[in-house]
């Protein structure tokens, strides 16, 4: 049998991985700087996480969700102690489009309403309703065309006065950067305006924190650093470091009912083992001042490259522009030099390194991006 091929690969087989390193079969060491796109949080195979699970796996692999299972209530303790929402409540559940398609429901089931605003370049995931949400019509399918979703420019305040005269949203769904969309910054001003209009119109604002949570940005929500708060917040990939786990937060004022949202995987024991692994590391080695230290340092010394341009980003959430005539720039750094990056459309490299990347390891791509970049 073969795989469905779905995505276009690098011709590269990556077989181990430690911090913020990786190695190919051929025992080729490659510095991660895409951390298997904004996943890896607390560094490749972190020895306590692998603990952590390997204990688990020994003690209870799995039981349903028709049980008490102590873990998720020790999760959901953590998670508000260290996101600072000690009101909300936790969901747990696989991905994070299933995250967002769950903060959508619950958003229709609360308010009793259909809409949905969502932005330009906005990317939430794959599933019916979270793909309609995102800007990308190559990727919404037939059946998950929908008049329920609609979209505003992004960061423009007079369109979204606008959307909210012309229709009653349930839900704004709405990242803090955008990471598909090449790290763009939502606005303090925009955001805060979003947050009045919610309230006024009992809109529920919806986090999307799939990638820019979790501390990336130097805040456990990047939404957040704009003074606002939201009624649901998404959060999945740095989550698990790896392991599948992602979840909703729910703001006090939901109503839960039985049987309103369910999963059979979400919350297992091993996911909230691998789950509590990575907020006991980011507490313990404080990851997301390290991310916020180590992103500032990055992104002040990328504004001093002369061949790119419009360095932005927050964290260890980092994108810049580079021109045509710097070829295939990603390419050099992979083959050449050994560095994985991420990219977006229009010649954009993003940088979403382990929340632990190191100044050394920051200096050492540095290095290697000069060396790559045509002079
Ligand atoms: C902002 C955002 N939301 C949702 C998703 C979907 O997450 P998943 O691939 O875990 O379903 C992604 C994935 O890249 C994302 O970046």
């Amino acid at each position: 049998m073969k795989l469905f091929d779905v995505y276009p690969l690098q011709p590269l087989k990556i077989v181990r991985g430690e911090g913020s390193r990786v190695w190919d079969a051929n025992g080729r060491e490659y510095l991660d700087m895409y951390g298997g796109h904004a996943v890896i949080s607390i560094g490749h195979s972190h020895p306590h996480w692998v603990t952590r699970i390997e204990n688990q796996l020994r003690q209870l692999a799995f039981y349903s969700n028709s049980v008490y299972l102590p873990l998720q209530e020790e999760l959901a303790e953590r998670l508000a102690v260290q996101s600072g929402k000690t009101d909300y409540d936790l969901f747990l559940c696989n991905s994070g489009a299933e995250a967002n398609e769950n903060a959508l429901k619950l958003a229709s089931f609360h308010t009793g309403r259909k809409k949905v605003l969502a932005f330009h370049k906005s990317f939430h995931g794959r599933t019916s309703l979270a793909v309609a949400a995102t800007d990308n019509p190559a990727i919404v399918a037939p059946v998950n065309q929908t008049d329920n979703i609609v979209f505003a420019p992004f960061n423009d305040i007079e369109a979204l006065e606008q959307a909210f005269q012309q229709h009653e949203f349930a839900a704004v769904i709405i990242e803090g950067i955008q990471g598909v969309g090449g790290i763009r910054v939502a606005e303090d001003a925009f955001l805060k305006r979003l947050r009045a209009l919610c309230d006024a119109h009992k809109t529920v604002l919806i986090a999307d924190s799939v990638q820019c949570g979790y501390g990336r940005s130097g805040s456990f929500f990047a939404h957040d650093l704009a003074g606002i708060g939201a009624d649901l917040y998404t959060m999945a990939k740095g989550m698990g470091n790896g392991f599948p786990v992602a979840g909703v937060l729910i703001a006090p004022h939901f109503q839960a009912k039985h049987g309103m949202l369910g999963t059979t995987f979400g919350g297992n024991p091993l996911a909230c083992a691998a789950a509590l692994a990575v907020l006991e590391v980011m507490e313990q080695d404080k990851l997301i001042e390290n991310a916020e230290k180590t992103g500032q340092y990055l992104m002040d010394t990328l504004r001093g490259i002369p061949q790119i341009s419009n360095v932005r980003g927050k964290g260890l959430m980092i994108g810049f522009d580079v021109p045509a005539e710097q070829g295939e720039l990603r390419k050099r750094l992979l083959f050449e030099q050994g560095v994985f990056t991420g990219e977006a459309k229009g010649g954009v490299v993003r940088l979403l390194p382990s929340l632990a990347l190191s100044k050394a390891d920051a200096d050492i791509f540095l290095e290697k991006l000069d060396t790559s970049l045509l002079k």
